[in-house]
């Protein structure tokens, strides 16, 4: 009988790539994706420890899926990405009826460690750097099972060079290491011929693509090459590709965010007019205690500059309350940079120490969680205001939107997704498939959404697999 399968993703896009790579992997040699995890032969949990509650995650749900494992001979556990790349051992040690236990460098591997544990016995196996073999190295080059058919994630750059000091990414990521530049255009050229219309690439830092690839052309002899990012041209190329109509990308760092960078986000039409641009805190000390790079009127200048340079851009933002030493003053900075940001929408953390981070050792200054809760709670406000204001900015505006499906708290309602990468809720009685592109008329805003009326249906999705038809009542 066929093995059905099933994945849990826990953290990021990087993550949910991964799993798509494994799901891929499993397809490949004949499983199936079960319809629901009871029926599930295999399950794969991928896991993310960015923060501490991504671990309690895992681990509950290890706690819930152990009379799962136990009610059928056959079934097998599977436990991958960031927190198995930490917890190593650990993870068989707190849950032994886990079977495999695998790495981020070893998603390749995903079957070959299935068949392996098949016997009963279970595998740790942690690769501690990328393998330099063309398919451990990026997960992009192994077969997929997209999650979405009109679009895609391209990795672009795996692991980070950078030393942010409250992150544990480097350490379970490994060091950055760009793919190379026809390999990406390649692959996005391929996915546009499988009606894929919209991109997004992926790295932790993606200004910096390029720079180690230019690096090793010197070392090979070639004194010409000048040391430098190539992310500009690769937006460039990327966005030349015929069928991409939308290429996105994260993360930019604002430490190495070029004017260039912003010149090819302007003048290239199919990248859409939306940046996520990391702020972490407002606080000079904060920043510099960080490792980040940039300082608060750096940061405002650069962004002023990326509005003047990108029309109509929406900005997005990451920002941790609670850092060790942060004080009510370097809090206000912060809110003070987040009111003038004017940001479209972020997502806010209370820093969470993880062990083997710089951060992670100044226990003594580390912020009472009820003063970092009331921080949190503070800055809401002032994200939430914003955001709405920069919401209702776009009342009375058609926008572009792409399909993604039925609004799933009212069906009579479809779901989209403009440029900017707002999600939009509008009435249409037409039927329309995932992926079309649609005019919309936004009537009405809110902090995470917009509202409106369709106006017109413009392209039809173009992508071979079979697709849900929307009907719309
Ligand atoms: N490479 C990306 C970040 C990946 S992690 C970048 O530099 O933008 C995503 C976000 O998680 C970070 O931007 C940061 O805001 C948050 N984060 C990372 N480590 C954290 C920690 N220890 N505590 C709280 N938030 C954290
Ligand atoms: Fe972490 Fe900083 Fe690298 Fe982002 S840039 S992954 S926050 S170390
Ligand atoms: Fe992503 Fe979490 Fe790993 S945010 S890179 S899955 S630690």
């Amino acid at each position: 009988m066929t093995r059905k399968y099933a994945v849990r993703t826990f953290g990021c896009q990087m993550n949910a790539h991964d799993s798509e790579r494994i799901a891929g992997l499993f397809e490949h040699e004949g499983m199936e994706r079960a319809a629901h995890e009871d029926e599930a032969d295999v399950i794969v949990l991928n896991t993310c420890c960015i923060r501490e509650n991504a671990d309690d995650k895992l681990y509950g749900t290890l706690g819930w899926l152990k009379p799962w494992k136990e009610a059928g001979i056959d079934r097998q556990i599977v436990v991958a990405g960031c927190l198995a790349q930490k917890d190593k051992e650990r993870v068989r040690e707190r849950a032994p009826f886990v079977d495999v236990v695998m790495g981020t460098h070893n998603v390749h591997r995903a079957v070959d460690l299935l068949k392996a544990t098949a016997g009963g016995a279970g595998i740790t196996e942690i690769f501690d750097e990328a393998v330099i073999d063309d398919h451990a190295l990026f997960p992009s080059a192994l077969p997929v099972r997209r999650e979405k058919s009109y679009n895609a994630w391209v990795t672009i750059q795996i692991g980070c060079d950078n030393t942010c000091t409250y992150c544990i990414v480097p350490s379970v990521r490994g060091a950055e290491i760009s793919r190379p530049f026809a390999d990406i255009v390649a692959e996005v050229t391929d996915l546009a011929a499988q009606g894929v219309t919209e991109v997004t690439l992926l790295g932790q830092n993606v200004n910096s693509y390029g720079r180690d690839l230019s690096l090793e052309q010197r070392r090979l002899g070639d004194h010409d090459v000048r040391v430098r990012p190539q992310f500009a041209d690769l937006l460039r190329s990327v966005g030349a590709v015929e069928g991409i109509r939308r290429v996105r990308f994260t993360s930019p760092h604002p430490k190495d965010m070029t004017t260039d960078v912003l010149h090819a986000m302007a003048e290239t039409p199919d990248v859409c007019e939306h940046l996520h641009y990391p702020l972490q805190s407002g606080s000079d000390r904060v920043l510099a205690l960080m490792h980040r790079g940039y300082t608060g009127a750096r940061y405002l200048e650069r962004l002023a500059e990326a509005r003047r340079i990108i029309h109509d851009l929406a900005v997005t933002t990451d920002i941790i309350v609670g850092f060790p030493g942060e004080t009510e003053a370097d809090f206000t900075a912060s809110l003070e940079v987040a009111a003038e940001a004017k940001f479209d929408s972020a997502y806010l953390f209370i820093y969470s120490p993880r062990e083997g981070t710089a951060a992670a050792e100044m226990t003594e200054h580390f912020v009472d969680p009820a003063v970092a809760g009331e921080r949190f709670d503070r800055m809401k406000v002032v994200l939430d205001r914003t955001a709405v204001l920069k919401h209702r900015e776009r009342i009375g505006r058609t926008e572009e939107v792409i399909v993604e499906g039925r609004n799933k708290r009212d069906e009579t309602m479809l779901t989209g997704r403009t440029r900017q990468n707002k999600l939009v809720h509008f009435a249409s009685n037409e039927m329309l498939r995932v992926g079309t592109y649609a005019q919309v008329l936004i009537t009405d805003a809110a902090r995470f959404h917009l509202s409106g009326h369709l106006v017109e249906v413009g392209d039809a999705p173009q992508h071979k697999v079979r697709l849900s038809v929307q009907a719309v009542g």
